[in-house]
């Protein structure tokens, strides 16, 4: 039922992923997993998929799902936005829906809504033709927000309309009725479709580095950070495992933040610096500097690389 970005095939068969066909609708930000539960009641027949970037909200809905016997679900955690770059091909989806979007109301921080130009140029390539966009929300600024983004694309006609009554029933929905306050809603419905093709992420070969020298101790380990416009490393913390070490990394790109495991241990060639076995990230650019970054660490300690391939 979770989807994890190493194993996102694009562009995904919905047969494959739910052994059947059928509307394919998505829910982005879906919390406590309620909305979904409702659609599946109410819509059978739809293939439903999830996303959300909280990662204890992606546990919640998940022991809800499994508990009310809902089998029509994938849920991703992460950015919705990447999941639509990286696993729903040209024109597959039929609906989405957002409720109660995080709505940054102060200023500087508009720029992180989701509902903006950019998304519904990528959306519209994702939606099937007169698909749509439902979005619900309290919040009537961000409701003007959306409705001038989406018109700004040029891609969306903008219906709004009395909510459906299943978007009043998720947890916000019931917080912000209980404080009386107006909810407004509208759908976005595709006209027209953007020029850009939205590739996925490119992937690589997993990365690894064979060098000559001592490791050092786990000890003489210091948080490492490089910051690229394609990508964000920092290696947070390093510990012993037998005679090597094991590294934690955080690597964040463009609506993409995984954690990766790496590892330097002396193998019969000299020390093998690499990702874990056990670990089997997305292997992505931002992924190859984590390991060149591991790698220039241990040169300062004194090691030699004798060889690379990333
Ligand atoms: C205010 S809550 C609403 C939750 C739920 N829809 C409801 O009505 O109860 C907004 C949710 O959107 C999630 N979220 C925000 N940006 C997201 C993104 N880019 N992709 C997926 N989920 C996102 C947040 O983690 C949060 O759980």
């Amino acid at each position: 039922m979770l989807l994890v970005p190493a194993d996102l095939p694009f562009p995904a068969s919905p047969e494959a992923l739910y052994g059947r066909t059928g509307p394919w609708v998505l829910e982005i930000g879906f919390g406590d997993g309620r909305f979904l539960v409702e659609l599946a009641r109410l819509h059978p027949e739809w293939n439903l998929l999830g996303a959300e970037v909280a990662p204890a909200s992606v546990s919640r809905a998940l022991r809800r799902l499994k508990r009310e016997g809902v089998a029509q679900a994938r849920l991703f955690r992460g950015d919705a936005r990447f999941l639509l770059r990286n696993l729903v091909g040209p024109r597959a989806l039929e609906r989405v829906y957002v409720n109660f979007p995080d709505p940054w109301p102060k200023k500087k921080h508009a720029e992180r809504r989701l509902l903006q130009v950019p998304f519904f140029r990528l959306l519209s390539t994702r939606l099937a033709a007169g698909g749509a966009l439902l979005l619900t929300t309290d919040h009537p600024e961000y409701y003007e927000f959306a409705t001038a983004e989406a018109r700004a694309s040029g891609l969306f006609e903008v219906r709004p309309g009395p909510p459906p009554p299943e978007t009043l029933r998720t947890k916000y929905a019931r917080k912000w009725l209980d404080q009386s306050r107006p909810i407004f809603h509208a759908a976005f419905v595709k006209t027209a479709e953007a020029d850009e093709a939205f590739p996925p992420i490119r992937r690589y070969p997993v990365p690894h580095a064979l060098m000559q020298g001592t490791l050092p101790p786990a000890e003489a380990f210091r948080k490492q950070v490089e910051t690229a416009p394609e990508a964000n490393v920092v290696l947070l913390e390093a510990w012993q495992a037998g005679p090597g070490l094991v590294v934690l990394a955080r690597v964040e790109e463009a609506e993409l933040a995984q954690e990766v495991l790496l590892e330097a241990r002396p193998s019969n060639k000299g020390v093998y610096v690499g990702l874990r076995p056990s670990c089997s990230p997305l292997v992505t650019a931002g992924v190859k500097r984590a390991v060149g970054l591991l790698v220039r660490w241990l040169e300062a300690q004194g090691l030699e690389t004798v060889q690379r391939s990333y």
